[in-house]
């Protein structure tokens, strides 16, 4: 039998979608795939030679748990040019992926039974990780009347006396909404006054589209900066999920204790991928220029696509890849002999009848919206949009 705390933790929506998808596929069915969370271009040359040369080169032994020093430093610099954060290598922390990064702060900052505020719709491992950590995870709710963005007057209503941390996620996965900077600073200033720690999510930080610009919350809000663990990666930016490298940066003693918390459980992160990680935070921006304009194309076509479709409703989304459309019109309609009765049997119609992959909102704490990737070819995009019309129609 295993753990009590394991009974608590949810097996993955997007997992559970890739499964049922490559069974489809197994049977020889074309299926349109919307649930993809990762670029579909390919890593850079310039970084995937770096590796080679890391591996011919023999760098394939441990490193320091904490990463080696060459890429700690890059990304000080990052976070000096791009955030206008300052931090020493000292308190950077190379991890297995953005993922383990979070996982590795949860740990080392909350207590038993401390609450965690999850703002909804959310990532899908926010509020495990943090059951995972022994933490309570509040899902405080937003809505599409503020663009899905927490307003201080909700986390007003939402802290309590054991409020420990905010998991924070600008753009957002899955809703795409960008904060602007004089959201973070009101934000930052009510977490600051109330000793609330923030761990920011960054990883889309490129992601942002029609004016809009990603600021980190310790950027914005200063004071929040020895309150904040903030996250990001090379998955989403250069298009290197498989290599899994993300970085976490914070005050020395939190940055330390996550290193105490990884020492135990993986050790460094794989060298090779550290190696090639680095090349991509030295490199040229040309490429994440080039995927994010193609990203902005799909983006504007996908979304006029669905705004189309009658039951789905979205505005643009500013970041991130995904559009995240309501589709409460639709509940309750007959849909090839079956009454729709949630998002979740919509999207499983859409992918049993059309062959069309989105992940249902339920996973995602949103359960009457269905979240569709924009991470794919704009042929596949046409060729699925037309199916679901299709179907609709
Ligand atoms: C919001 C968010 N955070 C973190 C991650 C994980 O990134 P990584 O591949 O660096 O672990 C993802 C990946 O889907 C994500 O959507």
């Amino acid at each position: 039998m295993v753990s009590d705390r394991l009974q608590l933790i949810s097996p993955s929506a997007t997992l559970q979608l890739n499964a049922r998808v490559q069974e489809l596929a197994a049977e020889g069915k074309d299926v349109v795939k919307f649930g993809v969370g990762e670029p579909d271009f390919p890593t850079p040359d310039y970084i995937k030679e770096k590796a080679i040369e890391a591996i011919e080169g023999n760098k394939t032994t441990y490193t320091p748990a904490s990463g080696i020093p060459e890429l700690r430093k890059a990304v000080c610099k990052k976070f000096a040019e791009d955030n206008g954060l300052e931090y020493e290598p000292s308190q950077v922390l190379i991890s297995v992926g953005a993922k383990h990064s979070i996982y590795n702060a949860f740990v080392a900052l909350v207590n038993d039974g401390d609450e965690v505020i999850v703002p909804a719709p959310y990532w899908v491992s926010y509020p495990e990780q943090v059951k995972l950590a022994g933490g309570v995870p509040v899902i405080l709710q937003t809505t599409e009347e503020t663009d899905f963005k927490v307003t201080p007057e909700m986390l007003e209503d939402a802290v309590s006396s054991r409020t420990r941390v905010i998991i924070f996620n600008s753009p957002s996965n899955p809703t795409g909404s960008v904060y602007t900077p004089d959201e973070l600073a009101a934000l930052g200033a009510f977490l600051a006054e109330h000793g609330i720690w923030a761990i920011c999510d960054d990883i889309y930080e490129y992601l942002v589209y029609d004016g809009a610009v990603h600021v980190s919350l310790p950027t914005a809000a200063p004071e929040m900066k020895p309150l904040s663990v903030v996250v990001n990666g090379v998955s989403k930016a250069y298009a290197m999920t498989g290599w899994r490298i993300g970085y976490a940066a914070g005050p020395t003693d939190v940055i330390k204790a996550m290193g105490t918390v990884q020492e135990h459980a993986t050790s460094n992160a794989t060298s090779i991928s550290q190696w090639a990680a680095l090349a991509a935070l030295e490199g040229p921006k040309g490429t994440v220029e080039e995927m994010v304009r193609a990203f902005d194309e799909r983006r504007i076509y996908m979304t006029e696509r669905l705004q189309n479709i009658p039951g789905f409703e979205c505005t643009a989304p500013k970041g991130a890849f995904y559009v995240f459309p309501n589709v409460r019109q639709l509940i309750g309609q007959k849909m090839d002999g079956r009454t729709i009765t949630d998002a979740d049997m919509l999207a499983e119609v859409l992918l049993e009848e059309v062959y069309v992959a989105a992940v249902p909102g339920s996973g995602f704490g949103a359960p009457e919206n269905i979240r569709f990737s924009y991470a794919t070819s704009m042929d596949k995009i046409e060729e699925g949009m037309d199916r679901i019309e299709k179907l609709l129609g």
